[in-house]
């Protein structure tokens, strides 16, 4: 039976009349065993019957005794108390902590057939209709159901500057010796942009870490699974053996009441682990080899700053660059598109994030005119900065790193000849939700560099 699917057969058979095709396929969707289940778009159709098992899936967890470690509660101090932020295990570790997740809900929903969904909210920005009843809600939330997630954190154009990011570290989170507590780390686009937003504007339990309290955090975290896959299509993860080799103990729980911990290796490909998304190829692709990034060290910029950016007043950071290095950086921000992605300029700023989480960040580069109601097609325009996860940030005097790339600014600004001449000021606008104010909505910063990193 399985052979009958490997590649080569499938081509002899591609003369068979299609509905065999249709059969075939519909087959490697059903939850038989050694077939892949596939996780669908919750608002799509087909989404109802699997909500119908969520929902009880989520009502048995809650009636659980507070002992049992399939507990719902239980299951999100998994979270609050190991879940790694701001650095390289985000992505295989929330991929684990999903999938023994997953396997929970099928056995106490009682449905064999049961798939995570996803929720992706760059097509649909608000919290899906049935999240907003009965089990699947969460009444700490401080949006209402007609409140979208912003489209400069979720936007398709967003998603698009994302998906063209070719290192991984600069894809997600950055290099840490460990999942808490390590040496390194930061947080890059996918993490700090959409990732951070969608937990900051939905707020209540979303905004901490006790997240996984909400039913829709299992969907946003799904999507975010999704987009590494996606991204994987083109694009390799790194092979460093500190990252790839990763041991975390156990401590999730299986369908069994086991412990269980997982090896970064063993959680790169979602067909290994018998799941694929409805966006994903049915097949498993080759896995691809990662470009490693170097930092040139001769271009380095920065500063130690300190100051509290306020809401709706810019602040901003002069950075005194020498000739050559904008002699350097104007001739990457010419390169044309291709090149231009194996020679990246990045802003790295340590920000103490603010109290209120709805509360995020516009960053700019040299903007003299700046204000709240510059826009965000502006060539001065880097990107939005949410903030969430900041639990390391505490043995760091509170900063945590977020990176964000500037290349395609600089090349903007040479563009709309506004490249700097003498300093690069990168400045921030603090922006916040209706009610925060004052210190709440404060967000401060600590040390800021910019370096240029090559593709070996
Ligand atoms: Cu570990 Cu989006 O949460």
């Amino acid at each position: 039976m399985k052979k009958l699917f490997t590649r080569r057969g499938f081509c002899r058979l591609a003369g068979a009349a299609s509905v065999l095709l249709s059969n075939s396929s519909r087959a490697q969707d059903t939850p038989n065993r050694g077939a892949l289940r596939v996780r669908l778009n919750v608002t799509g159709p087909g989404a109802g019957p699997i909500l119908a098992s969520y929902s009880k899936a989520v009502d048995a967890m809650q009636a659980l005794p507070a002992t049992d470690p399939r507990n719902w509660r239980k299951q999100a101090e998994i979270h609050l108390n190991h879940c790694p932020h701001g650095n390289w295990f985000f992505l295989p570790w929330h991929r684990a902590y999903l999938r023994y997740f997953e396997e929970i809900c099928r056995d106490l929903s009682g449905d064999p057939e049961f798939v995570l969904p996803y929720w992706n909210w760059t097509k649909d920005p608000q919290v899906p209709k049935p999240f907003w009843n009965g089990v699947l809600n969460d009444s700490t939330r401080t949006i209402g159901p007609t409140d979208a997630m912003l489209s400069e954190f979720v936007g398709q154009d967003v998603i698009d500057i994302i998906m063209k990011i070719t290192g991984f570290e600069q894809f997600a989170s950055f290099r840490s010796t460990k999942t808490r507590g390590g040496q390194g780390g930061g947080q890059a686009t996918l993490e700090a942009r959409p990732h951070n937003h969608v937990h900051g504007r939905i707020n209540g339990d979303m905004g901490n870490f006790l997240s996984p309290l909400d039913p829709i955090f299992w969907l946003h975290h799904a999507n975010i699974d999704r987009l590494w896959a996606m991204w994987n299509l083109r694009n390799g993860n790194t092979e460093d053996g500190a990252w790839k080799g990763y041991n975390d103990p156990a401590y999730f729980a299986d369908a069994n009441k086991n412990s269980k911990g997982f090896v970064v290796a063993e959680v790169l490909s979602t067909y290994q682990l018998g799941y694929r998304y409805d966006t994903q190829p049915p097949q498993s692709p080759p896995a691809l080899i990662a470009p490693v990034f170097k930092i040139l060290p001769t271009f380095t910029l920065s500063a130690n700053t300190f100051f509290q950016a306020q809401v709706n007043s810019p602040a901003s950071v002069s950075l005194p660059a020498e000739l050559g290095f904008l002699a350097k950086a104007k001739e990457i921000a010419s390169l044309p598109d291709e090149q231009r992605l194996k020679t990246r300029v990045l802003l790295n700023f340590k920000l103490r994030p603010p109290t209120n989480i709805g509360t995020f960040v516009r960053v700019f580069l040299n903007c003299d005119y700046l204000n709240p109601e510059t826009p965000l097609n502006d060539p001065h325009y880097v990107g939005s900065i949410a903030f969430f996860g900041n639990h390391d940030a505490e043995h760091n005097h509170g900063e945590m790193s977020y990176v964000l790339d500037i290349t395609d600014t600089l090349s903007a600004l040479k563009r709309a000849e506004a490249f700097p001449t003498e300093k690069i000021n990168p400045q921030l606008l603090v922006v916040a939700p209706q009610g925060a104010t004052g210190s709440a909505a404060e967000v401060g910063a600590a040390a800021v560099d910019i370096t240029i990193v090559q593709a070996e």
